[in-house]
């Protein structure tokens, strides 16, 4: 094993999120070292025990059960930790809940290594994002939210079923909340770059109907938990690679979640816009030219999130 190879992915909270994404990241080769830590001990050694008995099919890895002070040399801890919706809940109704089991796992967690990423996916992400980001006081481009890096992949994986064309070769963003306000940038979408409607056209499939599908992607995640009770295999593999692509330094354009920083006029509250990933984080955003239209509806995304963060004790 190699110096590079020496890599430590922490998870805290390991349900359905924080399990999924452990086994993403198991595979994936990434890293030397994962440990998992949740309120529920047990829970936590389960999953640990599970994983690691494929250890023999994967690349060498330690997996084990841990303490937050393990987590404190990790280069990523994940924040899959809290309540999940239920059906018929929002994202945003999870806040104070969440925001609670934040202040108390931040508190024992507290302080990561130098350059430690804390890369945030529990709901409503782009709330805990900011929430941990002031509590933390860690540098912006170290805390990170999942953001919309899932709902640009089910945009693609709507538009890639459409318009019969491999979602990767689709370069389609989601940008705004994770959640109910979030804005499909249809402005900017191409594949090999022909706007989508054109590609339709070229590939003799009928126009699309660009509200059915923003509605679709806006809603699936309501789809999924009315059926199953909760989503976990698509985030989960939204992580890994948001994690690839800091630990391996790739400068891949995400929609990760982080500080706004004047972009678009907007300050004083997180959300995703595409960024520069790589082994700092976050580290640029790229302010893209919007449609008029979906520029105000980001401004409206804003705005719900500021106004949800203006009720947190922070
Ligand atoms: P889950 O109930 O299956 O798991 C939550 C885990 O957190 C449990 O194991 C629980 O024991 C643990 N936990 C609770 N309080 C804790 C604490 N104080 N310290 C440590 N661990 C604690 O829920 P889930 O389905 O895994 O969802 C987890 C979160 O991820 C939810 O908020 C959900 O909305 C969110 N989520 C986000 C995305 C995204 O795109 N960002 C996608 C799916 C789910
Ligand atoms: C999602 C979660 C629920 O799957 O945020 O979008």
């Amino acid at each position: 094993m190699t110096v590079d190879d020496k890599r430590k992915i922490a998870v805290v909270g390991v349900g359905a999120v924080g399990s999924a994404t452990a086994y993403a990241v198991m595979i994936s080769g990434l890293v030397s070292e994962l440990v998992l830590v949740d309120i529920n001990r047990e829970r936590a050694e389960g999953e640990a025990m599970d994983l690691a008995h494929g250890a023999s099919f994967i690349k060498p890895i330690r997996i084990y059960a841990g303490e937050y002070k393990d987590c404190r040399d990790a280069d990523i801890v994940i924040f899959c930790a809290g309540a999940n919706q239920k059906p018929g809940e929002t994202r945003l109704d999870l806040v104070q809940r969440n925001f609670a089991v934040l202040k108390d796992v931040l508190e024992n967690l507290m302080p990561l290594k130098d350059d430690g990423i804390l890369l945030m996916v529990s709901n409503p992400v782009d709330i805990l994002t900011y929430a941990a980001l002031r509590l933390t006081r860690l540098p912006p481009a170290q805390v990170i939210g999942s953001g919309t890096v899932l709902d640009s992949s089910r945009f693609r994986y709507l538009l890639s079923q459409y318009c019969q064309v491999e979602p990767r070769n689709i370069h389609a963003y989601v940008v705004g909340e994770h959640g109910d306000t979030e804005v499909p940038l249809w402005s900017l979408a191409n594949i090999a770059g022909m706007p989508v409607q054109e590609f339709c056209c070229w590939r003799g499939v009928p126009c699309l109907d660009p509200e059915e599908i923003s509605r679709r992607v806006r809603e699936a995640a309501y789809e999924v938990i009315a059926r199953k009770g909760a989503t976990y295999y698509a985030i989960g593999l939204a992580v890994k690679r948001i994690c690839e692509s800091i630990l391996r330094d790739e400068n891949s354009i995400l929609t990760v979640s982080g500080l706004v920083d004047g972009e678009y006029g907007i300050s004083g509250v997180c959300l995703s816009l595409p960024s520069i990933v790589n082994r700092t984080g976050r580290a640029r955003v790229l302010a893209v030219p919007l449609a008029a239209r979906e520029e105000e509806a980001l401004h409206h995304s804003a705005r719900t999130l500021q106004s949800i963060i203006a009720q947190l004790d922070l």
